[in-house]
């Protein structure tokens, strides 16, 4: 009887969370992870035709348009570590991050849709991230859900670092 009743309470936590929260039903939440040389006024989600794509799409190339400005050096080698959480679980409503087998990180930015080099100044980049190339990762996620991803640009020669942490409702097909 006891056990039925924590395993009901469970349920019902599982079943309360909500579907998309923080707003990303409708919202593309983002945030810079931190100060860094690079400071972010805006970043937005564009399909291939330049279009403010939302939900975004993780099936094909996904740009995301930057309004930023670069107080550091001309950064001509990146490192690019991108890190993704899915919504909900039996411990309540959280993010949960996937694993991805390391496929995500450290890769070489600058041949993974970062246009290098990044100039100084304030300036508008367009990263593109083809999430499509990563299908067996792509494909095991759930269709039309909420995911939160973090990309981090790393300079190979100074270690400086910059970060961008978004919440989105995302097709995966
Ligand atoms: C919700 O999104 C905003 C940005 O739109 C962000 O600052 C905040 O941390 C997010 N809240 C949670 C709980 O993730
Ligand atoms: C920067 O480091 C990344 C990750 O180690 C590597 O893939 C890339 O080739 C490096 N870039 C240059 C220009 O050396």
């Amino acid at each position: 009887m006891l056990r039925y009743a924590v395993f009901a309470a469970l349920l019902s936590v599982a079943l309360a969370c909500e579907a998309f929260p923080n707003n990303t039903q409708t919202t593309f939440n983002w945030w810079q992870c931190y100060d860094s040389k690079i400071s972010y006024f805006k970043t937005t989600p564009e399909d291939a035709s330049g279009k403010v794509e939302y939900p975004i799409v993780l099936s094909k190339p996904l740009n995301v348009v930057a309004d930023i400005d670069n107080k550091g050096s001309v950064y001509n080698s990146l490192t690019m570590s991108i890190r993704i959480w899915e919504w909900g679980g039996f411990l309540g409503c959280q993010w949960n991050e996937i694993n991805t087998f390391g496929l995500l990180s450290k890769l070489d930015a600058c041949t993974h849709g970062v246009p290098c080099p990044i100039k100084t100044g304030r300036q508008t980049l367009t990263m593109t991230i083809d999430f499509s190339k990563f299908q067996a990762i792509i494909g095991l996620l759930k269709n039309n859900a909420p995911y939160q991803i973090e990309i981090t640009l790393k300079d190979n020669s100074s270690g400086d670092k910059t970060c961008v942490m978004a919440q989105a409702r995302a097709l995966t097909h």
